[in-house]
């Protein structure tokens, strides 16, 4: 049976080729469980020669257990997390941040999904006061859940800023791969060089099956991770499979490609939408999703035929999300279909 493509999510889509025939390659014979194994080896290798060959670097299964585990090992119950109000840890992980590392998640508001210095301000204080989470982790998404992305210069200043408050950078990275060919840069660029302490590194929205990894910058951090990950219900006995896509996905720009695909996908979505006057986009196009107000008498009719997801239903609002398999031809229908609909 063949599914039409929609807009809800990279999440919807199927597994690139080549990861297919990776985790086809790997599936012979036997090797050690858990980890100990080549195919890991090789993974972390790889890892290391895009992130810095200084980190610390462990599998898990899927990118809420990459953000919540990442998080917990490096808190006390006592302190807090602060991150956008539309954060992944913050509204789409059943309180999972909070119910293992024990901490206070607070969100700050942002009209485009980036928090600065200055909406931090308020909440980065009570140092020493017992009656107050100890504030001890900044949590960037990169991109951003409204597709938006942190230059570089963006992610140094709150690095400083976290470290000057003794406190650490964690980057929700579950599409960190579209947000790095949006800025043209290396990996590096915007985790290692820039103050990230823990990262939540995803493949499964570019192309993978599954499988997300929590690389620590800063390797103490690192120390008890392999006990919470257990802890955490995260150790893959097979774990081969996780790892043998991850080299795929990291070899010969596969990773890259994917990405400026999905992106450019996004891009040509947005021009298409921009020429209807009764759509209004709503954030800056930098990664594979468009966020869009449209009259809401419209979406019922147009969800009837194409999956996408409602943003913000008072608003009208809604985000169409393209993916490495997106086709110019999924694009033209559709939009065709919205033209129709919209008249
Ligand atoms: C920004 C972001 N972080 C983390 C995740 C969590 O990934 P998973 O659904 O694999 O737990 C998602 C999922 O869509 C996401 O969009």
């Amino acid at each position: 049976m063949k599914h039409k493509r929609g807009f809800a999510s990279d999440n919807n889509s199927g597994i690139h080729p080549d990861i297919l025939k990776s985790i086809e390659r790997a599936n012979s014979g036997h090797v050690i469980a858990y980890g100990d194994d080549i195919y890991t080896r090789r993974a972390i290798l790889k890892i290391k020669e895009h992130f810095g060959k200084d980190v610390e670097v462990f599998f898990v299964l899927t990118g809420t257990a990459a953000n919540v585990l990442g998080l917990t090992v490096s808190t006390n119950t006592f302190n807090s997390i602060i991150c956008a109000e539309t954060a992944h840890i913050n509204v789409d992980e059943c309180g999972g941040p909070e119910n293992f590392s024990g901490c206070k998640v607070i969100p700050v508001e942002t009209p485009d999904g980036k928090i600065n210095i200055g909406s931090l301000k308020k909440h980065v204080r009570g140092f020493g006061f017992e009656h107050h989470s100890q504030p001890k982790i900044i949590s960037i998404s990169q991109p951003t859940e409204l597709g938006t992305v942190y230059s570089p210069d963006e992610i140094n200043e709150l690095g400083k800023y976290a470290h000057k408050y003794n406190m650490l950078l964690h980057m929700d990275g579950a599409r960190l791969s579209n947000a790095v060919v949006s800025l043209g840069v290396e990996f590096k660029d915007i985790t290692a060089d820039a103050g990230v302490d823990i990262l939540s590194f995803g493949g499964t929205k570019n192309g993978m099956l599954f499988g997300e990894s929590v690389i620590f910058f800063n390797r103490k951090l690192a120390e008890n991770f392999k006990y919470i990950r257990k802890q955490g219900m995260q150790l893959a006995s097979k774990m081969r499979f996780i790892s043998a896509q991850f080299e795929t996905y990291l070899t010969n720009d596969l990773w890259k490609k994917n990405a400026v695909y999905a992106n450019n996908m996004a891009q040509l979505l947005y021009r298409e939408l921009s020429e209807l006057k009764q759509i209004k986009i709503t954030q800056k196009v930098q990664s594979n999703s468009v966020f869009a107000v449209l009259p809401g008498k419209y979406i019922k009719k147009l969800q009837d035929e194409y999956f996408f997801y409602v943003w913000d239903e008072g608003k009208s609002e809604v985000r169409f999300m393209t993916s490495f398999d997106t086709t110019e031809e999924d694009i033209y229908t559709f939009t065709q279909f919205i033209r129709q609909t919209v008249k």
